[in-house]
């Protein structure tokens, strides 16, 4: 396992809009397990190629820890409903904001093996795509942010392990020796 080094708001890569990826190199396999790796090391349930340098059109997602998506080239076909609710980003680590999202999307992507397949979700998983793809154009949930950004610590109880959004914030370094 590898893991990269997520880049954090005000890092110029995360302000640049990705191209498009041609093909799927051994090296791209490569950077789609390390994403893994790295989402899941954070607690995130989303991560974009951008959050740790790379400006390739690529995203991973797993909002219940045993549900991998991995969209290459992704674009958005529909979208429905509304929901509101906290969001975070790895690439903001500590904060969160309450964000207006739609309540269903229905995407189209290619898969590792550049096979073309549709992907939908609600509720967290509508709110995770749209908020990775985002990241693909160079954008932030933080421009989209109802009210003023938060601390989770002033949010939470203690140290609970819950997600608070999309991408959990990282929790803090001294509470994962069981993992
Ligand atoms: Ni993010």
């Amino acid at each position: 396992m590898a893991l990269r080094t997520i880049r954090i708001m005000g890092d110029p890569v995360l302000a640049k809009v990705c191209k498009e990826v041609k093909e799927v190199s051994p090296r791209t396999r490569e950077l789609i397990n390390d994403m893994f790796d790295t989402m899941y090391e954070a607690n995130g349930v989303g991560l974009a190629a951008p959050q740790v340098g790379i400006l390739k059109r690529i995203v991973v997602i797993d909002v219940t820890g045993d549900d991998p998506h991995v969209l290459i080239n992704p674009e958005i076909l529909e979208t429905s409903g509304e929901q509101t609710g906290q969001e975070g980003c790895l690439s903001l680590p500590g904060k969160t904001g309450v964000v207006t999202r739609p309540n269903y999307v229905r995407a189209k992507a290619y898969d590792a093996d550049m096979q073309p397949y549709e992907i939908e979700g609600t509720e967290l998983l509508a709110r995770a795509i749209v908020h990775e793809l985002e990241h693909l154009d160079g954008h932030m949930y933080v421009e989209k942010v109802e009210g003023e950004l938060m601390n989770v610590s002033s949010l939470s109880d203690e140290d609970d392990d819950e997600d608070h959004a999309e991408n959990a914030p990282i929790s803090d370094d001294a509470g994962d020796a069981e993992n």
